[in-house]
């Protein structure tokens, strides 16, 4: 017995030797696991997936909301989400108050010259994501006006307003409609002002958002009304919460529009958290030539009939540019509202503004003289159709729900 070789030692060490192996190799995978490759080591090991749970956090909640999908090691646009309030001025510090009166304001027909327009019929946040469906604006007495109805959801974010960016605030923006002619049509401030008093409700509301019973004067209703606009704002869009780290929050296709906005240059003036050069958060400039090329998309939509903010004697116009933001529920397209697809507007954003080929006009290839005589072929990326829905997919993606306040 006791020369002999004991069977049970033997399986006694074998074991012990597996455990120490064991716990080498866990400890190894561990420290070497760089993604989802070990994970199946790691699940037979029991192991909770903390690394790659680790590694998910690493890219994608990174402070200021970098974009998850942006590679490591190159210089790429930054995606970034909207911040979940927009800032006030120092003048009109934003309190509900202040926002509850402009709420009313915003719906108060009595505004009008003829008591039957009020903000909310160009600017319907119901039925039209704060729009209001038409090609161009129909104010008191049936009057049609020249330009489209822009939403005023996210305006808040948005350094210069209208399609021309002719105003620098909110405040100074609501001036413009309640005394335009064929909007609101009221003939002055203090008539305003008077319509605004005949209210007794108005009153107390003023007095606990101002602070005194006599606040009720124009600059007062004005900022009651850009501080209620300040609200209507949709920060959680599917776009927002895929930067924000959700990374299901976007199907295949969506990302695909994604990249294809970046590659085709739309980012060029579409940028920032609010999608527009005009916003308070974009380092670009707010205003460009529209449409900068010429295609037959110009005469068929009558683009330049208006030219926006482009100085007397100018073939083409210049405009603002709009934030994208809710875009698919915004319909109808540009200035004069001309366009309603939004699948158009992005076949024409792409070849007016960016020089692209549409996949259906494409031309086999074309050729132009180089400097020292050759004829070279023109690079122009086409875009086909399927690229077009894609970046109309995304641009669905924008569509948000306003945010509770
Ligand atoms: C008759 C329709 C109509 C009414 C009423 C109206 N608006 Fe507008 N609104 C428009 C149109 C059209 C534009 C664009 C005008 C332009 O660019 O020249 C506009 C632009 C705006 C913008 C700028 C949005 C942007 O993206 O630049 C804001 C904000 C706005 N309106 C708020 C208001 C407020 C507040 C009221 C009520 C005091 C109001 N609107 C009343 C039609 C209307
Ligand atoms: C050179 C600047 C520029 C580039 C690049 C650009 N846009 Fe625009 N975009 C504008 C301007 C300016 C307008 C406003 C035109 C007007 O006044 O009607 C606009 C309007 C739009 C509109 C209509 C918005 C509305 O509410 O009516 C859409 C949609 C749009 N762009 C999408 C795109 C897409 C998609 C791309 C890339 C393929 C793109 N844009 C590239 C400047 C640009």
């Amino acid at each position: 017995m006791t020369s002999g070789v004991n069977p049970f030692r033997h399986f006694l060490l074998a074991g012990m030797v597996m455990v120490v192996l064991m716990f080498v190799l866990k400890f190894l995978a561990a420290s070497l696991i760089e993604g989802e490759q070990l994970k199946p080591v790691l699940d037979w090991f029991g192991h909770e997936h903390q690394q790659s749970a680790g590694i998910q956090s690493e890219t994608q909640s990174i402070p200021g909301h970098t974009n998850p999908v942006t590679p490591r090691s190159s210089v790429r646009y930054q995606w970034q989400a909207l911040p979940d309030r927009p800032p006030s001025p120092m003048h009109n510090p934003w309190n509900k108050a202040r926002a509850e009166v402009g709420k009313r304001l915003f719906s108060d027909t009595n505004l009008s010259l003829d008591r039957s327009v009020s903000c909310a019929s160009c600017h319907d946040n119901d039925t039209h994501a704060g729009a209001d469906g038409r090609p161009t604006a129909v104010g008191v007495g049936g009057q049609a006006g020249p330009r489209n109805s822009p939403t005023v959801w996210n305006s808040a974010y948005q350094q210069w307003l209208f399609w021309d960016g002719r105003a620098a605030s909110l405040e100074e923006q609501a001036i413009g409609p309640l005394l335009n002619p064929i909007e609101m049509a009221m003939p002055s401030a203090e008539a305003l002002v008077a319509r605004v008093r005949e209210d007794r409700v108005y009153i107390e509301l003023f007095e606990q958002a101002f602070g005194s019973a006599d606040a009720i004067g124009i600059n007062e209703i004005v900022a009651a009304l850009a501080a209620y606009q300040r609200t209507l704002i949709t920060p959680d869009s599917p776009y927002d919460r895929y930067v924000r780290g959700d990374t299901s929050a976007l199907n295949p296709v969506q990302l695909r529009g994604m990249a294809l906005f970046e590659e085709l240059g739309c980012v060029n003036c579409h940028s920032g958290p609010n999608f527009s050069g005009a916003g308070i958060l974009a380092n670009n400039s707010p205003w460009r030539i529209f449409p900068a090329l010429d295609t037959p998309f110009e005469q068929q939509y009558q683009l330049t009939e208006d030219l926006g903010m482009a100085p007397a004697g100018s073939t083409k116009g210049v405009w603002r540019i709009p934030s994208l933001r809710n875009v698919a529920q915004t319909a109808p397209y540009f200035h004069n509202g001309s366009v309603t697809e939004l699948e158009e507007a992005v076949r024409i954003m792409a070849s007016a503004q960016l020089g692209h080929q549409l996949a259906q006009t494409a031309s086999e290839s074309e050729f132009v003289w180089s400097d020292d005589g050759y004829l070279i072929p023109v690079q122009r990326r086409t875009v086909t159709e399927q690229e077009v829905q894609a970046i109309v997919a995304f641009l669905e993606s924008l569509s948000g729900e306003l945010s509770h306040y």
